[in-house]
């Protein structure tokens, strides 16, 4: 059984994708066993709870990062968390964070990473004039949004679009490949190699 924790800042629908997903079994053998925030506020709480799921808000309150990031491992690890996925958790982790749960940390992205990391990369996607872009879902390391990808889905940028309308359309492919690539870490058959990572089971259509 394989012990997720997820960390959000917002509106968490990320989180329940994978949430729904745990629990309808089409990610298998596996638990959402707390969802915690790092804003008092964050819509995806009440979702959370709604759902059967613990919840804790651990703000950072002036704190230095290491310390609040200190204050949020203690209570992953307390929990017997093994996989921590990040779903819209709009911080970044300390090296003794990414330390504590070493390829163990997953964050989606909604770009084809490594073209726009960083804040409103929907704008950024569109500035540039790329006439695709999408989600990646990728293993955190030290660096921002520079991890090992696990897998990436595309999206058609459209002439008329803004960034909101193509942050919609983005995040419908990130839900389902967030849950493609918690499935393939659960199943034990993706390794990783420096900056690539191979799965060798069976892939969902993209
Ligand atoms: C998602 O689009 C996610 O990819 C993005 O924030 C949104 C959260 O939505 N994350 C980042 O930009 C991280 N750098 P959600 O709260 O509904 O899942």
């Amino acid at each position: 059984m394989a012990c997720i924790g997820i960390l959000i800042s917002g509106r968490g629908s990320n989180m329940v994708a994978l949430v729904d997903a745990v629990a309808s079994g089409e990610i298998p053998a596996s638990e959402v066993t707390v969802v915690i925030s790092d804003k008092a506020d964050a819509a995806g709480l009440a979702k959370a709870r709604t759902r059967g799921v613990e919840t804790l808000v651990i703000e950072k309150n002036g704190r230095k990062r290491e310390e609040h990031d200190a204050e949020i491992v203690a209570a992953l690890k307390e929990r017997g968390v093994e996989l921590v996925c990040l779903a819209g958790y709009m911080r970044l982790l300390s090296p003794e964070f990414v330390r504590a749960f070493p390829n163990r940390i997953v964050n989606i992205h909604p770009s084809l990473l490594p073209s726009f990391p960083g804040l409103n990369v929907q704008q950024q996607a569109i500035d540039a004039g790329v006439k695709v872009s999408g989600c990646t879902v990728h293993f955190v390391n030290e660096h921002l949004d520079a991890g090992p990808i696990i897998l990436q889905r595309v999206v058609e940028v459209k002439d008329d679009d803004t960034a909101e309308t193509l942050a919609e359309r983005i995040l419908e492919q990130e839900h389902a490949a967030y849950v493609d690539a918690v499935r393939r870490i659960v199943s034990g058959r993706l390794t990783i190699e420096g900056r690539r990572t191979t799965y060798s089971g069976i892939s969902d259509k993209a």
